[in-house]
């Protein structure tokens, strides 16, 4: 399906002041699904509806690049079957969103150490990466078994070893050479951070990338968060006054 925005809806947006880059915690799926008494697993799949809800209204609104965070180097830590759920949970909105992003001009994208990913998983995630390679009208990034500490490191590790082959010399590495090799090395840093769900904390996303970022809590649950809210955010974003440090 084509997305077509009716324009009542972003009334009161300023179309030239959005943020390039938004940034998302999901966070609040398990306990959505235990307030109801139902298996954490059901508020996966309600959150994956949330998904597409934020996708198509980012892409509809005009933002260039969204970077969702689906699950973290620490997640791995969850119990065997929710890790199994959300995997299988991935590769069929892979599948299912295919179509949508290729109809949208919509450019996927996953950042984070895929190398842990079931095949299966990373099969879907190549197959749908090429197939909207040449898509520019928003891309969009999924975090996937991704820690802001381990790519830092991941960067770390591939500057020592430029220095140790006498590529790069100590005195000549800046931010830019540390920016480089993060898995965002070609996208804006995040303009705007959402976390959903109430917790004051980053939990290991984008560490590097949000310095100046600004960022919003809402005690919202992910699988209830709506459209609605996600344009007030933004609306609340371009009333902030971004100083980066000056006056
Ligand atoms: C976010 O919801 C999804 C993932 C981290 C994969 P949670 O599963 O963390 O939900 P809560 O925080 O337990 O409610
Ligand atoms: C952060 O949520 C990770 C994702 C949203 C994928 P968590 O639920 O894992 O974070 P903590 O454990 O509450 O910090
Ligand atoms: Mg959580």
């Amino acid at each position: 399906m084509k997305y077509n925005l009716n324009p009542s809806d972003i009334e009161g947006l300023d179309k030239t002041a959005l943020p390039s880059h938004v940034a998302v915690i999901m966070d609040g799926n398990g306990r959505w699904a235990q307030k109801k008494f139902m298996n954490r697993v059901k508020g996966h799949e309600k959150g994956a509806d949330t998904v597409r809800m934020v996708v198509r209204t980012c892409r509809e609104i005009g933002i260039s690049f969204l970077t969702l965070y689906a699950f973290s180097t620490e997640n791995w830590l969850r119990p065997k079957a929710e890790v199994a759920a959300l995997m299988l949970l991935l590769k069929k909105f892979l599948v299912s969103e295919k179509q949508e992003m290729l109809v949208n001009n919509i450019r996927f994208n996953v950042i984070g150490e895929t190398e842990r990913l079931p095949d299966d998983v990373r099969d879907a995630i190549q197959h749908t990466m090429d197939a909207t390679r040449k898509n520019d009208g928003m891309n969009l990034n999924l975090a996937l078994s991704y820690g802001g500490r381990s790519e830092i490191v991941k960067a770390a590790k591939e500057i020592a070893a430029e220095v140790k082959d006498g590529r790069l010399s100590v005195d000549a590495i800046t931010p830019e050479t540390v920016i480089k090799h993060l898995y965002t090395a070609e996208i804006p840093d995040p303009d705007l951070l959402i976390r959903t769900s109430g917790e004051m904390r980053i939990s290991n996303f984008l560490i590097w990338q949000i310095a100046y970022s600004e960022i919003f809590i809402t005690e919202t649950l992910w699988p209830d968060f709506t459209r609605n809210e996600l344009i007030q955010i933004l609306k609340e974003y371009q009333g902030r006054n971004r100083r980066f440090g000056r006056v």
